[in-house]
């Protein structure tokens, strides 16, 4: 299955305690979303993509802010099951092909989407989705490449999530809205719980 229809929404996540990443992931699952993105922005995060491979099977563990070619295989050592990357360098695509994990990589021009399509690749991360024109950019790529589909993500909340899934090439989307950093802190699962069943209604909405 493609990366981009495993759920409508996928959680990108910036974890500052893996002893959080548990009931995280546990959290997400009760809401109905089976996807989870680990940034890989703080140290804690490779070891929070183990335990939730190991601990928490029903959800697909992802690794994100791939910057550096290293990264990828690192990530796939501790079980992550795709990757994503806020960009799109000839080192980066190498390391994360080679991982043979499924990836998003990122771009915000249609040169760079081009590049991806070049290489064979039909589906890509849109960053920074808000900042890059929104919506109304998509909508405008999908004519001159109507072969390739996106996961936008960078500035999106519940507001506006559906405008994106409302267009042909957009697969789902991604963001920090559904597991807000004060939240976790606090460790109110109910509340991620409930942010993952909004996020999914609000696509329900477009994807009856
Ligand atoms: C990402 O890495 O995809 C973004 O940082 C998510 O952006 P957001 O925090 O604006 O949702």
């Amino acid at each position: 299955m493609s990366l981009l229809d495993i759920s409508p929404v996928i959680p990108v996540v910036i974890l500052e305690d893996a002893s959080r990443a548990v009931p995280l992931a546990r959290a997400l699952v009760a809401g109905g979303i089976d996807i989870i993105e680990l940034t890989l922005r703080t140290s804690s995060a490779l070891e929070s993509i183990e335990r939730i491979a190991e601990e928490v099977p029903e959800i697909t563990v992802g690794a994100g802010t791939v910057v550096d070619p290293a990264q990828a295989g690192q990530a796939a050592a501790k079980g992550a099951s795709f990757l994503v990357s806020p960009g799109a360098t000839d080192p980066l695509l190498d390391a994360m092909t080679e991982t043979g994990l499924p990836f998003l990589a990122g771009t915000a021009t249609v040169s760079e989407m081009l590049a991806l399509r070049e290489r064979g690749i039909r589906e890509a991360k849109v960053f920074p989705a808000r900042a890059s024109g929104g919506a109304p950019f998509l909508q405008a790529v999908h004519s001159p490449v109507p072969d390739m589909r996106f996961c936008p993500t960078g500035g999106i909340g519940s507001a506006d999530a559906a405008d994106y899934l409302a267009l042909p090439n957009v697969g789902c989307v991604g963001g920090s809205w559904i597991t807000p950093a004060a939240v976790v802190e606090v460790a109110d699962w109910g509340e991620i719980t409930r942010l993952a069943s909004e996020a999914l209604a609000v696509a329900g909405t477009i994807r009856a």
